[in-house]
């Protein structure tokens, strides 16, 4: 099934446009604009606040989607992990809407969390890519992510369709709230797609920065800001997950307060220059680094790209650049891994989906 690749993570990585794509196509209405499920639009009109509940990559997922209702929709949003909120729940709202976000459908962690909620009597959304799974079955709405079959172990093309459905679920929610987006989230996700296929093309210079920057480090830092920061954990967990290097997403202003004390000689840096708004604070975070010993490497969106930026990537919306940031740090974590002799889709102590609490 992985045809010509040799692993699925490269595979699934490469599929990533075309799972863009597929979500537009999902969620056109008849009249080719975006459109959700009119019982799940009331249910996000309804809710005073959204809690999203959410493991590993998906609750990293969750942590843009909070950027989006709240951005677009003006609805407040909590991210909780799974394993945490279980057992130990914070006040809650008034008329709170719980949205699962869980590739497998089938994380034990996060069905604990749905179990107790359907007990308080609470409204429930799952966004997963498994049609049937069980938190599809047990929630009250399903929103699926139309990314197909995710085999390899490290979660790529189904981060994405998360981010995607999010913003759509998010933009469709403010329209109706007669909210004046200036922007046509349709065509910004067609050029989002376009953009990921651009560093998809250029996969070699990922490559290159893997060797250049990880072939033999011991640990590695992803910085940035606002929502570049989100997408720092990320970067983070891929590498840790198939490269075993230790990894830490940090957000840029927050590494003077403690963690620049590990910073040494030759200590990679990823850092991602995509929020105009910021762009100059995380460029002195990297100064900062730099003057220490590290190794940075930044990664820039074009047009607020500096001289000495180690990659640009293309422009897309400022609310949408998770969608293209991520795919860099995505594949350098493959390539460190190859480099690394790492079994890419198999990555020791780890399952596809976690079943067990
Ligand atoms: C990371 C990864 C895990 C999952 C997490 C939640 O690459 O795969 O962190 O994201 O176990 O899984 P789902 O989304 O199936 O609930």
């Amino acid at each position: 099934e992985k045809g010509t690749y040799p692993h699925y993570m490269l595979k699934e990585m490469d599929e990533q446009p075309t799972v863009i794509r597929k979500i537009i196509q999902a969620y056109e209405g008849d009249n080719g604009e975006l459109t959700i499920d009119a019982e799940i639009l009331e249910a996000l009109r309804a809710a005073d606040r959204l809690y999203i509940i959410a493991a590993g990559t998906s609750s990293h997922a969750g942590l843009i989607g909070k950027q989006y209702f709240e951005k677009m929709a003006g609805i407040p949003v909590e991210v909780h992990i799974s394993s945490e909120f279980g057992y130990n729940m914070p006040l809650l709202s008034e008329k709170p809407l719980f949205i699962f976000i869980t590739q497998s459908g089938e994380t034990a962690d996060s069905r604990q969390v749905l179990v107790k909620i359907k007990e308080l009597g609470y409204p429930t959304l799952t966004i997963t890519n498994v049609p049937g799974s069980t938190l599809s079955r047990e929630a009250d709405h399903t929103l699926l992510l139309h990314a197909g079959p995710e085999i390899a172990v490290a979660s790529t093309k189904a981060y994405v369709a998360q981010i995607a459905v999010l913003a759509l679920a998010a933009y469709v929610t403010a329209r109706a709230n007669g909210k004046d987006l200036e922007f046509d989230l349709k065509q910004e996700l067609a050029i989002v797609a376009n953009g990921i296929q651009t560093i998809i093309d250029s996969k070699d210079v990922l490559e290159d920065i893997a060797e250049d920057y990880l072939k033999i480090a011991r640990n590695a830092f992803f910085i940035g800001r606002n929502i570049d920061f989100y997408v720092s954990l990320e970067g983070a967990l891929k590498l840790k997950e198939i490269s075993y290097i230790q990894a830490e997403g940090f957000a840029g202003g927050e590494l003077k307060h403690g963690t620049i004390a590990l910073i040494e000689e030759g200590t990679p840096v990823f850092a991602l220059v995509t929020q105009a708004s910021v762009a100059l604070n995380i460029r002195g975070n990297v100064k900062e680094v730099a003057a220490r010993g590290a190794h940075p490497c930044i990664i820039a969106m074009a047009g607020i790209d500096e001289d000495g930026d180690r990659l640009v990537i293309p422009h897309v919306h400022e609310l949408l650049t998770p969608l293209v940031s991520v795919v860099p740090l995505q594949l350098i974590s493959y390539y460190a891994a190859l480099h690394r002799r790492c079994d890419v889709d198999k990555p020791r102590n780890l399952a596809k989906s976690v079943t067990v609490e």
